[in-house]
């Protein structure tokens, strides 16, 4: 226990904190390196992975230390209900770029143009995750690995390539950049290699975005309604992709 908790000490600063049962079984499933998990109850969280999750119980058996209750309250800065926690090492950039860049493609890649909102960007990893997207790539100042993005994402950064880059720096792949002004979506097949464009939640698309764009695309939408949410966007749009 002891080592555990300077483990955890030690690495804290550099890793990714996966928070609750639900993230570190993701992690785990997805081949994330976590060199330490805690539990303030190491018997209910593998009960709770026999009960949902059988295929990573062995390996959460094997990384989870039992640890007092406020030992965890002082690791974990926001304690989740399931008091389950763990430490993962940040998949590196360059790995990342090159599955990013890897054609020919077979899934497309998600781009944020500028978010704002954590919880967007973490809803829209959990999105691109579920949909096997190549990846999610973001612009602008957000960071797609804030403690707050990885909590929103389940733990699923790990199922997906997730990077910062700039507009210059996108993958190849044709930019279908999705605006209410654009071409409407039901009479378009997205391609696999498509790189899939969503702006800012305030101001939408940056230019240099639009300047990248091949194909302006839109969701149905009644007149009076001006948007969609931004992660709501992004899951009609791989429903559509995934669907024709
Ligand atoms: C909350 S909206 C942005 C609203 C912003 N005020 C604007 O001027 O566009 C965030 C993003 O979701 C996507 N989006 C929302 N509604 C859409 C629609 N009806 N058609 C296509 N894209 C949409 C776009 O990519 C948009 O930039």
């Amino acid at each position: 226990m002891t080592d555990s908790v300077s483990d955890w000490h030690r690495l804290a600063g550099t890793s990714v904190l996966l928070d609750g049962f639900h993230a570190v079984k993701h992690a785990v499933r997805f081949g994330a390196d976590i060199p330490v998990a805690v539990s303030v109850d190491r018997a209910a969280a593998l009960a709770l992975a026999d009960e949902l999750a059988p295929d990573v119980r062995e390996a959460l058996a094997g990384l989870l230390v039992e640890v007092p209750q406020d030992t965890y309250r002082a690791l974990v800065p926001r304690p989740h209900p399931t008091a389950v926690a763990a430490l993962a090492v940040r998949p590196a950039r360059e790995a990342n770029l090159r599955a990013l860049a890897r054609t020919p493609r077979t899934a497309p890649v998600i781009v944020l143009d500028q978010p704002r909102n954590l919880g967007n960007a973490g809803a829209v990893i959990r999105l691109a995750a579920g949909f096997g997207a190549t990846g999610v790539v973001t612009t602008g100042t957000l960071d797609p690995w804030h403690p707050t993005v990885v909590r929103g994402g389940a733990g699923l950064h790990f199922a997906t390539a997730v990077e910062r880059l700039t507009v210059d720096e996108l993958p190849p792949g044709p930019v279908f950049a999705l605006d209410p002004e654009g071409e409407d979506i039901r009479g378009l097949k997205l391609p696999d290699d498509a790189v899939l464009a969503f702006g800012s939640e305030r101001t939408g698309l940056s230019a240099e975005l639009r300047e990248r764009t091949d194909h302006l695309v839109s969701l149905p939408m009644r007149p009076q309604v001006s948007s969609y949410n931004l992660a709501t966007s992004v899951g009609m749009t791989l429903f559509h992709w995934s669907a024709s």
